[in-house]
């Protein structure tokens, strides 16, 4: 996954650096390495500047121009290199290349161009689309050489195509995001919203098959088969500018944890009409799959308990691992597709397979705009705002929020669920605080040297143990095992050592006595038993008193989690926004 940017018409001609800052505002896509192109306003050539390494607080000396793309690269084809370092050029100059994707067909593309004497200057799969452009314009103009370009190559794709000459951009769409800015006299394309939101929220989301042309006349909308111009909607966003900012904290991840004091009790007041009408879809006795992938997949587990206490046996599967259980996906089957952004490859390969054997898709999304909105039968946005951090963390309590939403509501019991959320949300206000920061920071403290820990639960404390895990795991690197408490004699306790840390997740009462006993067995074994529960028990060495939310408990459970996985990263010295290997959305398989 990388990230894209490009102005044109930049009223402060300085198109270059607007570029750099939108692009900061996109690092969590991609950190491998960044680079920024601009035309120049004397002589119309092109100046780029391009490095290894994370844009951070970088700046530009680029010169002045009013038009000028950017690209932040998640390394996929060729290494971390400043020659690999996207934008790319053509052997004129003339056409400057961004990407996100891959080109599948690149080596025999390349071969072609090579045998036409073209010299690349990278190992990038990118650079085959300047050459193939360059190529392709010979005889034709340009937009019509980017379309037929673009529609050569495998995979999927996002391009952004710079033309020095005629200082138009045009961009093409299948399978990788692409969102164009209207503004009032500047165009702007990005990979994600919050990368030209400080100029306008009204936008258009490319689907698969459109490209823009953007020019200092304004932006056209075709489409790539018919290379014929079509009518384009936009929408104005309710985001705001500091919806994408820090906002004073120093992570984005923790600003997103503290938001769920809003974000999670926001889920009762939205989707009311859409939440009824798929639980009518269940009510006609549909079978119920939910399918993510990582944390969403966690969410989807959770649900599968939700559903349970309501007497409907419903299936969850990561999506990596829907494949040999897609042929029971059929008409009469409701698949929720579970996605913070809407473009994990292989939840809408899942959601693909389900849709073609009949299946009724929901969408429980966040990022709007996304390709999974595009193949839904519903889509159910859960109004987190942008979650920038590549940890998620908001998107998850809100996706949780709504799939009970979701399962209340086909028992007829939605309104009260609502307030149930709604509760829980005035209840997150006075519990979600410094003072909670604080208590997490001393026990991060007290944990930060530890290389193994292990976190057990129960019912909805099972999932709450999978994520929690995986907040401490994917932020601090340090090795953390969820597993079921009742799995505990089955092999597992063999790992228990004097003092190791052993978490104990609580979040449903009639599962307390099962649950204690199973701490009692770690205690009796050495752990340090730490209790993230709504009561004390002797068994904890260490307790963490989390609100008894009744059924949502697992959320404030998994809240805990996620500042325990912040402060330990802060305590390790990672970057809690971008963990090392990890990227915001896997849109590739
Ligand atoms: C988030 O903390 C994880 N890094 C990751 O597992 C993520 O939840 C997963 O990749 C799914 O992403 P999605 O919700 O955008 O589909």
């Amino acid at each position: 996954m990388c990230g894209i940017f490009a102005i044109v018409n930049d009223k402060t001609h300085r198109a270059a650096q607007t570029t750099l800052e939108g692009l900061k505002k996109l690092e969590y896509r991609g950190y491998d390495s960044w680079g920024v192109a601009v035309v120049t306003e004397k002589g119309a050539s092109v100046a780029i500047e391009k490095h290894v390494g994370k844009i951070g607080g970088a700046t530009t000396g680029l010169p002045n121009g009013t038009i000028a793309i950017g690209h932040t690269r998640w390394a996929t084809h060729g290494g971390v290199t400043d020659q690999n370092a996207h934008p790319h050029l053509d052997c004129t100059g003339r056409f400057v290349v961004i990407h996100n994707g891959i080109v599948e067909n690149y080596q025999e593309l390349k071969q072609n161009l090579i045998k036409k004497h073209h010299v690349f200057h990278s190992e990038t799969d990118t650079e085959v689309i300047a050459h193939s452009i360059e190529d392709a314009v010979k005889n034709k103009p340009t937009v019509q050489a980017v379309l037929e370009v673009f529609s050569q190559l495998a995979g999927s794709n996002a391009i952004v195509v710079l033309d020095a000459k005629t200082k138009t951009i045009v961009a093409c769409r299948n399978g990788s995001p692409l969102v164009a800015g209207i503004g009032d006299e500047s165009f702007f394309l990005a990979s994600d919203v919050p990368a030209f939101l400080r100029y306008t929220s009204t936008v258009h989301f490319l689907s698969d098959g459109e490209a823009v042309v953007l020019s200092n006349q304004g932006i056209k909308l075709f489409d790539i088969r018919t290379i014929k111009t079509k009518p384009m909607s936009t929408q104005t966003l309710d985001w705001k500018l500091e919806d994408a900012e820090k906002g004073g904290y120093p992570h984005f991840m923790i600003k997103e944890i503290m938001e769920q004091v809003r974000t999670v009790p926001k889920t009762a007041q939205v989707n009311n009409d859409v939440i009824s009408a798929v639980a009518k879809q269940i009510q006609k006795g549909n079978r119920v799959v939910l399918t993510a992938c990582g944390t969403a997949s966690y969410c989807a587990l959770a649900a599968k308990y939700f559903f349970a206490d309501i007497g409907l046996e419903v299936q969850s599967y990561g999506a990596y691992e829907f494949a040999p259980f897609a042929k029971f996906s059929d008409k009469k089957t409701v698949l929720f597709a579970i996605s913070q952004s809407g473009e994990t490859a292989d939840t809408l390969i899942a959601t693909k397979k389900a849709k073609q054997n009949g299946a009724y898709i929901v969408a429980v999304v966040n990022a709007r705009g996304s390709t999974l909105e595009r193949l839904s039968d519903a889509v159910i946005p859960v109004g987190a705002g942008p979650e920038i951090a590549v940890v998620s963390t908001k998107a998850f309590t809100s996706q949780l929020s709504t799939l009970y939403l979701v399962s209340q509501a086909v028992t007829g019991t939605l309104p009260k669920a609502a307030s149930e959320i709604t509760t829980l949300g005035r209840v997150l206000e006075t519990w979600l605080t410094d003072t909670l920061c604080e208590k997490i920071i001393k026990l991060a403290k007290d944990l930060v040297d530890h290389t193994d820990m292990y976190v057990i639960g129960k019912h909805t404390g099972y999932p709450a143990g999978l994520e929690f895990a995986l907040k401490i795991k994917e932020t601090s690197y340090i090795h953390a095992e969820p597993f079921a408490a009742g799995e505990l004699k089955h092999g597992v306790i063999t790992l228990i050592q004097k003092g190791t840390p052993c978490f104990v997740i609580a979040t449903q009462e009639n599962s307390k006595l099962e649950l204690l006993s199973s701490a009692a067995e770690l205690k009796a074994r050495g752990g340090k038993i730490i209790g993230v529960a709504p009561f004390p028990s002797a068994e904890f060495d260490v307790h963490v008193p989390i609100p008894d939310a009744g059924p949502l408990t697992i959320i404030p459970a998994v809240i805990v989690g996620q500042l325990l996985g912040y402060y330990l990263g802060i305590g390790r010295g990672t970057d809690p926004d971008k963990p090392r290997n990890l990227a915001k959305s896997v849109t590739v398989k």
